[in-house]
């Protein structure tokens, strides 16, 4: 490694890059970031431009000597990289508005990462980290890949079975927002709380939550047992859980888990809000308007705390501390996406779980719980299964194939509708696949 680390982030036109801006200056001393590669496609390069310049005058602020290059050229940027952080929206908001409004006919949520929005979703982007890997390989065979684009624990099982890539890291926010509202529920600070995480990315549980290394599940769970009193974050509204059950399922539930045990009043929910305000995609659309006006400002030159509006608030702290233990071989606890490597018994070794892993140079390593709880055995092991077929439908483009991820799917309740959603949603986003007569190509 040269003087200094170099990163790269791809889709570094987000609007979420200030917060990874912040978290670098912040840790500057111990995660001397020589040069940030901000790396966008042409339709992003207002947004890059925009994003690039408030990154400068951030860092200028803080006073580090911190490079920001600015680039729609991925094979310049990648080149002898440190890291490569993905966080790149393949066919951006509109895509999202698609997905999220199309199910909804048929009277299926949509969600960008867990239902069939989820699949499109996954379908649009593993080709292309699969593409970024490809140039890894070429151009920065020693670098780590943070993947937080979403569907990140689909993406991340993708690579492991459709690459020989790795050293990929999948990261999510959902974790540390759950440390966070625990946090809040006791009303104490987030450095007083840690949770034992295990299952996969937005379907992770708390299996067990301390106070100063005290187990206070039992509280937190008193806690939640109030009908109007959930703990979520930005993008999944706050429905409150049945008291009766969340004390049956003696977890610390994920906010997305709503959507596997609320199904009915979260379809209602976004049923509403798309004709009232618009789906969540059609919201984030105008909050990024806001933002880029707000970054656009010669004078601003800090991460503004609107930003904070959006459901990855918060991500840069992990996947800045994330970067930082692993360079500098802290070996301290994080919550990731890895590979399983017998961690969860009933996970296949080889695929994608996120759990809390120690974090070394060499990458992160799970720490093993035995098996989950049998009352969420199985939905996690479904979604597993979900996340497999689809992301070997996104290699193979292959019909049946995705029609089979499709109708596993838990939010969906039929084939029939599996089909009519799958095809309408294939035709929206123009995407061709191919019926190959039900023979199946790499699926076990
Ligand atoms: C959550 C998830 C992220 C997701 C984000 C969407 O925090 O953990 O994976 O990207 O929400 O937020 P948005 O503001 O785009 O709806």
């Amino acid at each position: 490694m040269k003087e200094g680390i170099k990163i790269v982030t791809v889709g570094g036109g987000s609007s979420y890059t200030p917060e990874l801006v912040e978290g670098f200056i912040k840790r500057y001393d111990s995660l001397p970031v020589r040069e940030l590669w901000l790396v966008d496609i042409p339709k992003g390069e207002k947004k890059l431009e925009t994003v690039g310049q408030l990154a400068r005058r951030m860092v200028e602020k803080a006073g580090i000597p911190m490079e920001i290059c600015l680039t729609l050229d991925r094979r310049e940027a990648l080149k002898d990289a440190d890291f490569v952080t993905t966080q790149f929206r393949a066919g951006l908001l509109d895509a999202r508005a698609k997905d999220e409004r199309i199910p909804l006919k048929y009277g299926v949520i949509g969600q960008e990462t867990n239902g069939p929005g989820g699949l499109f979703k996954g379908l649009r982007t593993i080709p292309i980290i699969l593409d970024i890997i490809r140039d890894m390989e070429e151009l920065c065979p020693e670098a780590w890949l943070i993947n937080f684009t979403n569907p990140a624990g689909m993406v991340t099982e993708a690579v492991f079975r459709h690459s020989n890539w790795r050293k990929i890291v999948g990261l999510c926010n959902v974790p540390i927002g759950m440390k966070m509202g625990v946090a809040e529920l006791l009303d104490v600070k987030p450095e007083r709380i840690s949770i034992d995480f295990a299952g996969l990315n937005h379907m992770v549980y708390g299996l067990n939550v301390y106070l100063d290394g005290k187990p206070v599940l039992d509280e937190v769970i008193g806690k939640l047992a109030h009908p109007d009193k959930g703990m979520t974050m930005k993008n999944i509204a706050d429905l409150g859980w049945e008291p009766d059950f969340i004390q049956a399922l003696r977890l610390l539930p994920c906010p997305y888990h709503r959507y596997y045990y609320q199904t009915e009043k979260m379809f209602e929910e976004e049923k509403q809000a798309a004709a009232e305000s618009g789906t969540r995609a059609e919201v984030v659309q105008q909050l990024e308007g806001e933002l880029f006006k707000l970054y656009e400002d010669p004078e601003l030159a800090v991460k503004p705390p609107q930003l904070e509006k959006r459901g990855g608030a918060f991500y840069s702290d992990a996947a800045c501390s994330l970067i930082d233990s692993m360079y500098n071989d802290l070996q301290d606890i994080q919550p990731v996406n890895t590979m399983n490597r017998g961690a969860i018994a009933s996970i296949p070794d080889d695929s994608a779980i996120e759990i809390n892993c120690v974090i070394t140079k060499d990458g992160p390593k799970p720490i093993a719980i035995g098996d989950l709880p049998v009352p969420v055995r199985g939905l996690v092991q479904q979604i597993k299964s979900f996340e497999r077929i689809a992301s070997e439908a996104a290699v193979t483009k292959d019909y049946h194939t995705a029609l089979l991820a499709m109708s596993i799917n838990p939010l969906v309740p039929s084939d029939t509708k599996a089909k009519q959603i799958l095809d309408e949603m294939l035709e929206a986003h123009g995407l061709d696949f191919v019926k190959r007569g039900g023979e199946r190509t790499l699926v076990k």
